[in-house]
């Protein structure tokens, strides 16, 4: 049996247009699945959309649509964005689906009759565009700690989760297991916030009726988050496929935003512990993006649209540019003069060029076929088995940024290697053809672990260069985890031209 790798990303809503954030949490999902199949895992990627709650409600009346209408709609946008940055997610969840409505009835149903779930009364601050109740301390300024508008006193009767009673056998796994929450100052922030004392959670609302209602009360819709969170079962069948659920669920890694840090560390694992279903293993918790340093926003207008972004620079370079920029965790801010610098010296210099001026001088000196092996070059033979080593750390702390740092050190230690041994001259003389045969052949095989490495960041130029180099197997069939090592590039095989892969931008 394969191990197996169950990833998800927070499932948008419905009532904004994909941005440059929502798609910079999906193409992480998407690398690390993509990397954890290349290493043999039995992965499953899930990623979807949040289609209940007032602010979908109202963003449809804006419209003069049904919600349902409105979520038809904008759905098309987000999966049509994943399909154009091959995103390679297993299934897409949308929160209307009867599938997922019938989970949450049911779990909503099972903490009731634990008697972890009482009607009451609820009077605090309300923000409508977070949809989240604040106490009075909580304000800042009298307005909304989180997007700084108006918040209005509401009072109704709600459903409580008794979120208090979970406190301390939340802290105590948090505290017996580090990698839980992720980044170390979040899992801090996190800490810190439930030992001020955890208040019981209002998970119902009567204010509005789009949304799923609470059984046997249908004056009561569920509280969009509770909603939401459940996704992660759903999407696993959870109900419907035992046997799919069981395979996948503990999930491996929620990728979330770092403003959703509360509700998927304090709500989601004090509600599943209710549930009697065993936690995620961990939450990993990203910075924002800012848009040449301003914050992006409604009022300002100045979201990135990834759509034009891609027709710009293009799909890889996009997804590059977000994983290389900064540390996986921090915040980030784009800019186009950033943007141009990446592509044109990591993609276009350092990897476009060595992989280019490689197939040309093989081409060139062994009729387009990859030459004889000789007995390898020690130092590269150590540097793949290194690299490797360095990436696989790098992807299991979500360290994107260092995992690509080493892949380009390698493609640096190529370029060195070249220079070094000069094969154009080894050219010119006939008596050397066995030495210019094992340097080419180790270049060529270095180059193809390096496709491999980059494959999951940028996965139509790893098939491109997967293709140049003639290999017949399909990329996607390869165990990385047993292919880093030196030699298994098949003499023989035909490498084919290819335009330059990444054209400079001027
Ligand atoms: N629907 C909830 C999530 C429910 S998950 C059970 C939600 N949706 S969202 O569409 O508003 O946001 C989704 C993600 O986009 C969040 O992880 C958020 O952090 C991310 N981003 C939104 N703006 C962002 C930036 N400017 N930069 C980076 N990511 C940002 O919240």
């Amino acid at each position: 049996m394969k191990k197996t790798f169950y990833i998800t990303t927070p499932i948008y809503y419905v009532n904004d247009i994909p941005h440059i954030g929502h798609a910079y949490t999906t193409i992480a999902a998407d690398i690390l699945a993509r990397y954890k199949r290349l290493t043999g895992y039995d992965v499953f990627f899930l990623t979807g959309t949040d289609e209940h709650g007032r602010k979908v409600e109202k963003s449809a009346e804006e419209a003069g649509e049904k919600p349902i209408e409105l979520a038809n709609r904008v759905v098309k946008r987000f999966q049509d964005l994943w399909k154009r940055l091959n995103i390679s997610n297993d299934d897409f969840i949308r929160t209307t689906e009867d599938r997922h409505k019938k989970v949450v009835q049911f779990l909503f149903k099972k903490a009731m009759e634990k008697d972890d779930i009482y009607l009451g009364k609820y009077e605090d601050w309300y923000c409508t565009p977070c949809e989240t109740f604040w106490t009075q301390s909580q304000l800042k300024g009298g307005k909304c700690p989180e997007c700084g508008r108006d918040v209005d006193k509401l009072q109704e009767e709600s459903y409580f989760f008794r979120m208090g009673k979970y406190q301390d056998a939340l802290l105590a796994h948090i505290e017996k297991n580090p990698e839980f929450i992720q980044p170390e100052t979040r899992r801090n922030e996190v800490i810190r916030f439930i030992k001020e004392g955890l208040r019981d959670l209002s998970i119902s609302r009567t204010s509005f009726h789009w949304g799923v209602s609470v059984p046997g009360n249908p004056q009561h819709v569920i509280y969009v988050w509770i909603d939401a969170l459940i996704n992660y079962l759903s999407g696993v069948e959870y109900l419907n496929d035992p046997d799919k659920f069981a395979r996948y669920w503990p999930a491996d890694v929620h990728l979330i935003g770092k403003d959703i840090l509360r509700h998927h560390t304090i709500y989601w694992p004090t509600f599943l512990m209710s549930v009697g279903i065993p936690l995620f293993k961990k939450a990993f918790a990203h910075g924002w993006w800012t848009n040449e340093g301003k914050k992006m926003s409604k009022s300002l207008g100045n979201f990135i649209d990834p759509v034009k972004l891609i027709e710009e620079y293009g799909v890889d370079q996009v997804r590059y540019f977000l994983m290389r920029e900064v540390p996986f965790g921090q915040d980030a801010d784009f800019s186009h003069q950033a943007m141009v610098n990446r592509i044109n010296s990591d993609l276009a210099n350092d990897l476009g060029n060595l992989f280019n001026r490689s197939l040309v001088m093989a081409m060139k000196y062994f009729e387009g076929e990859v030459p004889p092996s000789g007995s390898g070059n020690d130092r590269l033979k150590e540097i793949l088995e290194k690299t490797f080593f360095k990436v696989e750390a790098a992807m299991n702390e979500l360290a994107f940024q260092k995992a690509l740092i080493a892949i380009w050190e390698l493609v640096s230690a190529v370029n060195k290697y070249i220079d070094e041994t000069a094969p154009f001259s080894l050219a010119k003389d006939e008596g050397k053809r066995d030495q210019l045969s094992s340097i080419i052949y180790n270049i060529l095989d270095t180059l193809r672990v390096i496709t491999l490495f980059i494959f999951p960041f940028m996965p139509a130029t790893g098939e491109k260069m997967w293709d140049a180099l003639g290999i017949k197997e399909p990329i996607a069939k390869q165990d990385l985890s047993k292919h880093y090592q030196w030699g298994s590039l098949p003499s023989g095989a035909k490498l084919k031209k290819i335009p330059p892969l990444f054209p400079r931008i001027t």
